[in-house]
């Protein structure tokens, strides 16, 4: 896969352009609410002092990086607070890459396409695993596919695209691999609050010195545009990442870190709750649709998305702007997510139209 400007704004901009009403199921925006504590610690930000507009230490606020690193049990001199997963990811496939231990990363298929963007980017080669229909890996094809020339496995829990969970048993394995080629295990943890299985096992549960956990309040509050993630890197990785996260950002908002941590300290373990199921009522409802047309679809463990394939409809760029055009429904193509989902179209549940968009499909493909 290309190291090009994500295929995603261009579906968005085809369907904000359309003539048509239509029902956008391409972004991973949550549309439910943020925490009052967020926004209440926004509207006190603004009258501090002006101090507290300039910059803030480069690796994030103190008081920020101590919540995270308190409530992932890690010191918090391996915790580097990012512009999102993006960056989380980005800094972790990074350090990976330049320690000159392999040039290839390995990826499952599906994928989340920037990781591959990320990898040729970097100067990787990639390197695709694929996963199993219901979007789990085997870590035995991961162990083969593994050599001297590994540098980096990134994996994604819960999945974008597939709604996978893997239980910890493949964490562990996956560390292992890693530590087998002294590669670096990075696992991209930004759905963690949307597991719907009970099963989802933080790669942070496996102590290794070659994994790094990456993550985000991105999804969790309910805040895609602040900003606001992070990575943990084991003791001897971290201090050339906080080196690339200055000479490339110089700092992350303060603003935004601030509210953040406000409403860490606020925020009742409901306001979670209440997204989780909201998101798995969704679910129901949109996969139940999908029975009806007897379409092919996931159910999915965790994270916000549905996969489905219609019979002689695959899953291209053209039948996603045609989807668009005929039923006024927005996802993203298949192909997008790597050559085993060509079939398929991913649907992103963050609408309050799910109902809407489940019976436009039906009415079109049924
Ligand atoms: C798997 C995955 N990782 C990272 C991101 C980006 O997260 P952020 O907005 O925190 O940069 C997304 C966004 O959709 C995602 O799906």
């Amino acid at each position: 896969m290309e190291y090009e400007t994500p295929l995603f704004f261009r579906v968005m901009q085809y369907a904000s352009q359309a003539d048509r009403d239509v029902i956008d199921m391409v972004s991973g925006n949550p549309d439910w609410e943020p925490p009052e504590a967020l926004r209440e610690g926004l509207r006190e930000y603004a009258d501090l002092e002006s101090a507290a507009f300039q910059y803030p230490p480069s690796a994030g606020l103190r008081e920020l990086r101590e919540e995270i690193a308190a409530r992932r049990g890690v010191d918090v001199d391996q915790v580097v607070v990012t512009n999102g997963a993006g960056e989380a990811n980005y800094l972790a496939m990074a350090r990976a890459l330049e320690r000159g231990r392999g040039d290839e990363v390995i990826l499952t298929d599906p994928v989340y396409p920037y990781y591959p963007g990320k990898t040729t980017m970097l100067g990787g080669t990639q390197r695709f695993v694929p996963t199993d229909d219901a979007g789990q890996i085997d870590p035995d094809a991961v162990r083969e596919a593994a050599s001297e020339q590994t540098g980096a496995i990134v994996v994604n829990t819960p999945n974008n695209p597939t709604g996978a969970v893997y239980p910890e048993e493949t964490m562990r394995e996956l560390v292992a691999i890693a530590e087998k080629y002294d590669a670096v295990l990075v696992s991209d943890e930004v759905y963690d609050h949307y597991d719907l299985s009970g099963k989802f096992a933080s790669a942070l549960a496996v102590d290794s010195d070659n994994r790094i956990v990456t993550n985000a309040f991105s999804k969790s509050l309910s805040i895609t545009g602040f900003r606001v993630g992070y990575a943990v890197f084991p003791p001897e990785l971290v201090e050339a990442a906080k080196s690339r996260h200055m000479l490339v950002n110089v700092a992350g908002s303060r603003p935004a870190q601030y509210a953040v941590l406000q409403a860490l300290q606020e925020t009742d373990p409901a306001y979670y709750e209440a997204n989780r199921e909201l998101l798995g009522e969704r679910v129901d409802t949109f996969t139940d649709a999908l029975e009806d047309t007897g379409a092919e679809y996931t159910r999915p463990d965790g994270a916000f998305y549905v996969m489905a394939r219609f019979e002689g409809y695959p899953g291209t760029l053209e039948n996603v702007f045609r989807l668009i055009d005929e039923a006024g429904v927005a996802g993203m193509p298949g192909e997008a997510f790597g050559d085993s989902r060509t079939e398929w179209l991913r649907f992103a549940l963050v609408t309050p139209r799910v109902a809407e968009a489940a019976d436009r499909l039906a009415e079109y493909f049924g």
